[in-house]
């Protein structure tokens, strides 16, 4: 039997870089060595891609000096990975993950690999946003997860919003602002978010993740400074009226055309709100699987998501995460993860083994997925043909 090719893609330009390394230890550890040949390339901080012995322990240790470059063409004629061999690196760019060590001339380009599908574990902008996914159907490949359009919209908390609201799955009450408007004038700002509601909002940039530049403003002068906050991250911000004793419950959800959602479970944060500190720093944030709450509720989440799953054209995976009024039992759906944390303790997965599937027959799964969306591709037409 002819062992499958996977290259698996981690680090990136993202603040979820190490988080993205740890997801990878864990996807690594699961691919079958009888079933698949496995290429890692790790991405730097600066988008180099690079390879070689043991890609992931040398960007966990930051010694990446022996690993070579290798990029993938975005063009179909040569779609699989190449490696730029350059006889010389200058020393002082050799040491950090962080440092361009580009810039020499006189590269030899040389296959390295074909490679049957892509496996994306990368988190947050140029991973899970849709650029990667873009570079990947340039090159005409199978991958891992959504497409560009299922990750872009999943990753546009904007965009995200109108989509639901198109679709009638209930979000909370929200206002996109531009960082223009922030900067030009603050007070008319402020007046037309204080007419969504009540005390409290969140403020958020668009396009990140790990709750990095969001902020809960209780008072006025809470509102101004999270605004500036936010228009640090991004050029288009989201104002959300807060809900108010909220349960945060998270659903996955597997599959192509015919999506499947497992159990949900419940994030109990360790602060206030489940804040960039709550996720990575304290790591006492508790994880209730299943969630306790009544099937009526949950059945009704489940629907929401793969709905909402749809209504993006998602594919291979994503995590539906939704806010649960605790008096009311008031559902809204507040984001899709299209490439969530994957370490085997994080929620995807963990969902998932509740559900009755081990975390390496989820990966497996998500690999046929990968490929049965290219044959899918292959099927369409491009062209009018005469
Ligand atoms: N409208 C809201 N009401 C109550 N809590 C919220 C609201 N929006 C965000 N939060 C809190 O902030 C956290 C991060 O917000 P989220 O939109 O999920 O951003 P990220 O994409 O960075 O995870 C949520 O998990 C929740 O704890
Ligand atoms: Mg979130």
């Amino acid at each position: 039997m002819n062992k499958l090719r996977v290259a698996v893609l981690f680090g990136g330009r993202s603040g979820e870089h190490d988080v993205s390394l740890m997801s990878a230890r864990s996807v690594l550890a699961a691919l079958d060595p009888k079933k698949y040949e496995v290429t890692q390339v790790g991405i730097t901080l600066d988008g180099e891609w690079l390879t070689g012995h043991n890609t992931l322990d040398a960007f966990v240790s930051g010694n990446i000096k022996e690993l070579n470059r290798v990029i993938l063409p975005g063009d179909p004629s040569h779609s699989a990975l190449y490696e730029l061999q350059m006889p010389t690196r200058p020393k002082e760019q050799q040491d950090k993950v962080s440092k361009v060590a580009g810039r020499d001339h006189g590269e030899v380009i040389k296959k390295l690999a074909d490679i049957d599908v892509f496996f994306p574990v990368l988190h947050g902008p140029f991973g899970e946003d849709g650029t990667l996914q873009g570079l990947l159907e340039l090159a005409d490949v199978a991958y891992v997860g959504a497409g560009v359009v299922g990750s872009a919209v999943g990753m546009d908390k904007g965009i995200f919003k109108d989509v639901m609201r198109a679709n009638n799955i209930p979000i909370v009450d929200s206002l996109l602002i531009l960082r223009s408007e922030i900067e030009n004038d603050l007070n008319t700002v402020i007046e037309n978010v204080e007419k969504l509601g009540a005390y409290p909002f969140f403020a958020k940039p668009a396009n990140l993740g790990s709750s990095v530049g969001i902020s809960k403003c209780n008072s006025r002068s809470d509102l101004g400074e999270g605004l500036l906050e936010a228009a640090r991250y991004d050029r288009r911000i989201i104002i959300e009226r807060g809900v108010g004793k909220v349960r945060e419950v998270e659903v996955s959800v597997l599959g192509n055309e015919d999506p499947q959602a497992s159990v949900c479970g419940e994030v109990l944060p360790s602060r206030e709100f489940y804040s960039y500190e709550s996720k990575y720093v304290d790591g006492t944030s508790g994880l209730v699987i299943p969630s306790q709450l009544p099937d009526q509720i949950t059945d009704k989440i489940r629907e929401y998501a793969i709905s909402a799953y749809k209504a993006i054209d998602c594919a291979g995976m994503a995590r539906a995460d939704f806010f649960v009024e605790d008096d009311t039992l008031k559902i809204y759906l507040n984001e899709l993860n299209t490439l969530p944390g994957f370490t085997s303790i994080s929620m995807y997965p963990k969902l998932w083994q509740a559900s009755g599937m081990t975390y390496s027959e989820l990966v497996d799964r998500l690999i046929e997925l990968a490929l049965e969306r290219k044959r899918q591709r292959d099927h369409t037409q491009h062209r009018r043909t005469a």
